[in-house]
This record gives C-alpha cells, structure tokens and sequence, in this order.
C-alpha cells in the first residue's frame, strides 16, 4: 500500500509560526513522526510540502500514475480557497483523508469552508499531529 502526505503552505514554518494555534514541534518533528509510526508496518509512505497551490495539484495527478492508495492532505488555507485542490482531488479517484492540526471548528467563519473535505472520506481536526497517524491508521483499516 502506498500513501502520499500532502501538506500545503505554511506548514513548514510548523514550530515556528502560531506556536499557541499550532505547537511548537516543528514540520520536520512531523515527518519524523510519521516516518516512524508505519516503519513497522506495511505501507510505503511519501511527504510533501508546498507553498504552492498548483505544486500540490501537480503532485496529487502523479499520485494517480504512481498508483498511489491513499491521500493525506492537510491544504492548509488552501483549505479555504482552493477548488483546484478539490477538482484534483476528485480527478484522481484516491481514497482521501482531510487533516487539520487545529480545530477548525471553533476559529474563524472564513475557516468553516473546507473544498479539499468534499473529496474526503473523512476529515480529522484539532487532534494536532496525532491526526495524521489516524488518518494512516484509518487508510489502512478501511
Ligand atoms: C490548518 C488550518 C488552516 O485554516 C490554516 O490556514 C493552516 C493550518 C491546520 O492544520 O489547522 O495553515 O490547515
């Protein structure tokens, strides 16, 4: 089974931006974490980062030709905006899980609009990094 993890912008200033919204562990204590929770188990997993809409556009139609199974993203505040990230989304045909670090739920009416969620199977909020290892563990259970 492979899994790709797409973060978009900002979050690679994890650690360092909004340390009181979103931590103070930093984007690569993330990658780390999820390097070594599916290190024993069976699943290939790639990361990437973008502060890039179109990047990450470009990166989930390869998704499709490498076969991918599974999508993490966390769009950031493309969240918001994004319908090219939807339609992308919606292309491939990937099983899709939306992360989020914070809970959405309870900030900004501006962040009560998610286009990425509406390819999801589900989306995970306010669970900080601890998200993306459900949404793998969901990805590999489902
Ligand atoms: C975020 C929430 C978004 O609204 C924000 O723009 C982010 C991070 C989160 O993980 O909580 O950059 O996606």
């Amino acid at each position: 089974m492979k899994i790709l993890v797409l973060n978009g912008p900002n979050l690679n200033f994890l650690g360092i931006r909004e340390p009181e919204v979103y931590g103070t562990e930093t984007y690569q204590d993330l990658c780390n974490l999820i390097t070594d929770y599916v290190s024993d188990k069976e699943v290939e997993v790639e990361i990437f980062q973008s502060n890039h809409e179109g990047d990450l556009v470009d990166r989930i139609q390869q998704a499709y030709f490498d076969k991918v199974d599974g999508i993490i993203i966390n769009p950031a505040a493309y969240t918001h905006t994004s319908i090219a990230i939807l339609d992308a989304l919606k292309s491939v045909m990937i099983r899709t899980v939306e992360v989020h670090i914070s809970d959405l739920t309870k900030r900004e009416d501006f962040r009560q609009v998610s286009y990425a969620g509406m390819a999801a199977e589900i989306s995970i909020k306010g669970h900080g990094f601890k998200g993306y290892l459900e949404a793998i563990d969901y990805l590999l259970n489902k």
